[in-house]
């Protein structure tokens, strides 16, 4: 039910490859895309707001879930990235359960790892995580679920491909679907374009044509879209999702969509058939990082050691080729205090 998806003048074609290609010249001076980087943005949010409490409640309903079996690993084994995460938010990792679980609409597993002290269950967790739509969560190596906020307002974070929440969040769709989008912008968009002159690891939300569709628009899709480019790409990415999804589209949560809906439609064109491929099955997996025997984590009496390096792990089975380096942005996001 792509029902809002709009006419734009924006991209013209559904194929990341020939969007890419029509739309960035081979050299772009260096300050068309570095002008704006991280700045808060100018651009107010849409008013009324969209309703996040409400799209979390449709989301759960909006996507589909999926049957489940897990493997548990055996006690002493924690993949690198989980051990880098823990240690980022003052944890053990010989505190952490970790179970590879496999989805019916995929042979590769998931890796997640959830603090013993976690607010979500592991049923939550595996529940929730198969509503993400296949052809976004292909794109996570790991997932990890902490125990309570390790600094103030932090709810969760993306690291390359590894995606970490903290107490309550893991909950939220709204929120996991914003948290996939950049997955999205840093590691599967930003592959592409280096191949058009990007300097490596460039976001596609710093891209000319993302400062081009939200040119188009008088506003930006949310309060916390106004943080920076990367921000506003995750929040459009977070709507676009339920303008595909959601009977009626965007109209039906605020009549001032229509003031962000340039960056809603330039998110779709890209990734909506990514995101939703045909069939419905996993395309690729992004894989796990490798295991970590505890006993070794914790001879090494320096913890730094396993503070993280940028983890992702990417390299795909098929459709798009991810970067060969990890990207080592993290993106922090904060929930409004
Ligand atoms: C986890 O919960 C146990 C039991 O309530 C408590 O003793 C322990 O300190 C908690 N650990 C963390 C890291 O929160």
């Amino acid at each position: 039910m792509r029902s809002s998806l709009l006419t734009t003048a924006l991209l013209l074609s559904a194929s990341l490859s020939s969007v890419i290609a029509l739309s960035v010249p081979r050299n772009l001076p260096t300050a068309f895309w570095e002008r704006r980087h991280d700045k808060a943005l100018e651009k107010r949010a849409i008013s009324p707001p969209f309703p996040e409490d409400a799209q979390d409640k449709d989301l759960q309903q909006e996507l589909k879930s999926q049957d489940a079996t897990f493997n548990e690993w055996e006690p002493g084994w924690v993949p690198r990235a989980c051990v880098e995460e823990a240690t980022n938010g003052k944890f053990s990792a010989s505190e952490l359960e970790v179970r590879d679980v496999f989805y019916d609409d995929c042979e590769a597993a998931w890796t997640v790892c959830r603090h013993r002290n976690a607010t979500e269950s592991w049923e939550t967790i595996i529940l929730t995580l198969s509503q993400v739509p296949v052809g976004m969560r292909q794109y996570a190596s790991n997932i990890v679920i902490l125990a309570e906020f390790g600094e103030p307002g932090v709810a969760a974070y993306a690291r390359g491909s590894v995606l970490t929440f903290y107490p309550t969040v893991f909950t939220s769709l709204g929120v996991i679907m914003h948290e996939f989008s950049h997955i999205l912008d840093m590691v599967v968009l930003a592959g592409p374009m280096q191949a058009y002159g990007y300097p490596a690891d460039t976001p596609f939300s710093h891209s000319h044509m993302w400062a081009e569709a939200y040119n188009s628009d008088s506003r930006v899709p949310s309060e916390y879209a106004r943080t920076n480019l990367l921000e506003d790409f995750a929040d459009a990415g977070r709507w676009a999702v339920s303008d595909v999804v959601h009977p009626g589209g965007l109209a039906k949560y605020s009549r001032d969509w229509i003031h962000c809906r340039s960056q809603i439609a330039a998110y779709e064109t890209l990734l909506a058939d990514i995101i939703f491929p045909k069939g419905n099955v996993c395309t690729a997996k992004a894989p796990s990082s490798e295991p970590m025997s505890i006993g070794e984590i914790e001879e090494t009496e320096n913890a730094k050691l396993y503070q993280p390096k940028g983890t992702l792990e990417g390299t795909m089975l098929s459709a798009i080729v991810l970067p060969p380096k990890a990207s080592e942005r993290l993106i922090v996001c904060r929930v409004p205090i």
